[in-house]
């Protein structure tokens, strides 16, 4: 098979990002400095959840694979690539660079999340058709 299903790329995205998360958990944990736990907070929900069951959509409903999924796929890693070093600077105090990224990353993961909401609406008529 050449072009990969989309679904195996989220679910892929979605356990990477569970390590990292759970690896700035227990560097928390650890070290009793729990300045970074909203960073941590947000690779594990938008990152590990969020994936996760974007993949388990995409693999129940095969037929909402396409273009759009790949851009969805692109703007949730994108996103989140850029969410979670601007939350970091900004709960570091670097509010310089911090906030232009978390707000470029959240209207990125926001855009994500509205274009799989159109694709989820129209997927039964993907179906039918
Ligand atoms: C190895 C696994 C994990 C470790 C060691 C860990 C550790 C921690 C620590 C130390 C905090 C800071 C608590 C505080 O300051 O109040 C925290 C917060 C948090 N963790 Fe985890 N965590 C792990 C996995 C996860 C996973 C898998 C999720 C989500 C799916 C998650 C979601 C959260 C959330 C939402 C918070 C923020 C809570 C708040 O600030 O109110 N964590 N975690
Ligand atoms: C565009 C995406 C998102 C943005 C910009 C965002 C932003 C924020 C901000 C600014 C906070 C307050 C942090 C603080 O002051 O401690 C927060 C807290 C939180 N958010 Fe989000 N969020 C997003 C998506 C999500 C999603 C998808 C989930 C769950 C699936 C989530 C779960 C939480 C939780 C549990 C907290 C409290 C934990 C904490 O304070 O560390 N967020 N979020």
């Amino acid at each position: 098979m050449g072009v990969e299903m989309i679904s195996q790329w989220f679910l892929r995205f979605g356990v990477l990002f569970a390590i990292v998360g759970m690896c700035l958990g227990i560097y928390m944990a650890a070290s009793h400095d729990h300045t970074l736990a909203p960073v941590h907070a947000h690779i594990n929900l938008v990152g590990w959840v969020t994936m996760f069951l974007a993949g388990l959509y995409y693999t129940v409903r095969p037929d909402s694979d396409g273009k759009l999924a790949r851009i969805h796929l692109g703007l949730a890693v994108i996103g989140l690539l850029i969410l979670a070093p601007g939350l970091t600077g900004v709960m570091l105090g670097y509010l310089s660079w911090g906030e232009p990224l978390a707000g470029i990353g959240s209207v990125l993961t926001l855009g994500a999340m509205l274009l799989f909401a159109y694709i989820v609406f129209t997927a039964p008529r993907r179906v039918r058709a």
